[in-house]
């Protein structure tokens, strides 16, 4: 069975930092050791009830591409047994699955995200400007389309409660320096090339996906967070894509679609959310685990 964490406590560590999803704690030796709560975040408002198994689901995901893609970019994966770091008394079965040991870097502050098809806000600017993120697009192309070329598009890190807005390669210049703007921008196009043409051979479409990056004292480039889960990415049943329409994805969207019945501003407080679009939920991220990985929880 996976088991449910809503928030995680550790005592005796020092807690740096509560995302919306993930914990995240120092370790000595300049190392973090994240946890991943089965917190469920949307529209950027946490929702007071947890998706059983989410936060193992995410590492999963994520240590699995983090394997695959270690060829390509080095990530912050540190391999170190949890056991080793845990508080002593701790429940390792509740941790062992949702935690990693991961370097403690300085993060890139930009979003960096790859576009193989033209949807969400990337359908939005095309739309608007015949371009996303200052990249000019041909004409005439229809929601979910596949782009000519996978294109990076990279969108700055909202505060809290705030949305993510979309910026040019030149603002990213401006923010970091031209030569690891170049990095992460590589960086992210060989990891969704990658990703996803293992994912079209097993049946699914990768859209989308958002990476973040860290450097070390050394100033080199790691991709760090997570990595191309059903939260940080689009996956599309390749069975069921069409171009013109928004395709159904792995991710969110029950809960969404349930949110939008309901007379909620989406701010916080969330509303609660009813056990049966919960359980949809947690099986639409089982099943991403599964067809993608061929991990099975439990
Ligand atoms: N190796 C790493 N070194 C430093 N920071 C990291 C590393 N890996 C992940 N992080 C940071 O840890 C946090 C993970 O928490 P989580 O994903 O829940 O945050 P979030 O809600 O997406 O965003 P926010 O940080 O704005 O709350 C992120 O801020 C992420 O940038
Ligand atoms: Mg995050």
């Amino acid at each position: 069975m996976p088991t449910t964490l809503l928030q995680s406590d550790l005592p005796g560590l020092e807690l740096l930092h509560r995302g919306k999803v993930r914990d995240v704690y120092a370790l000595p030796g300049n190392r973090l050791l994240i946890v991943a709560s089965d917190r469920l975040s949307a529209f950027d408002v946490v929702l007071p009830d947890p998706i059983p198994g989410k936060g193992e689901m995410l590492t999963q995901i994520s240590n699995f591409w983090f394997a695959k893609t270690g060829h390509l970019v080095p990530n912050h994966l540190l391999h170190t047994p949890l056991s080793e770091v845990l508080p002593a008394g701790t429940d390792l079965a509740l941790y062992e699955k949702r935690a990693v040991v991961t370097r403690r870097l300085k993060p890139v502050p930009v979003e960096a995200i790859a576009r193989g098809y033209l949807i969400g806000s990337g359908w939005k600017d095309y739309q608007a400007t015949g371009a996303v993120c200052g990249i000019a697009l041909p004409a005439g192309l229809k929601q979910a389309q596949q782009l000519p070329e996978p294109i990076f598009t990279p969108s700055t890190k909202a505060a809290v409660g705030d949305h993510d807005e979309n910026v040019s390669f030149d603002a990213v210049v401006a923010a970091v320096g031209a030569e690891l703007a170049e990095q992460v921008r590589e960086a992210t196009l060989a990891i969704y090339k990658w990703a996803a043409a293992y994912a079209a051979g097993r049946g699914i479409i990768l859209a989308d996906t958002k990476l973040e990056f860290g450097t070390d004292e050394d100033g080199k480039l790691y991709v760090m967070d997570e990595m191309l889960t059903p939260d940080s990415s689009r996956y599309w049943p390749a069975d069921e894509y069409q171009v013109g329409i928004s395709p159904p994805s792995y991710d969110k969207q029950f809960v969404r679609d349930y949110l939008e019945t309901l007379d909620w501003n989406k701010t916080a407080p969330g509303p609660r959310v009813p056990a049966e679009v919960i359980g949809r939920t947690e099986a639409k991220y089982a099943e991403a685990l599964r067809r993608l990985a061929d991990i099975e929880l439990g």
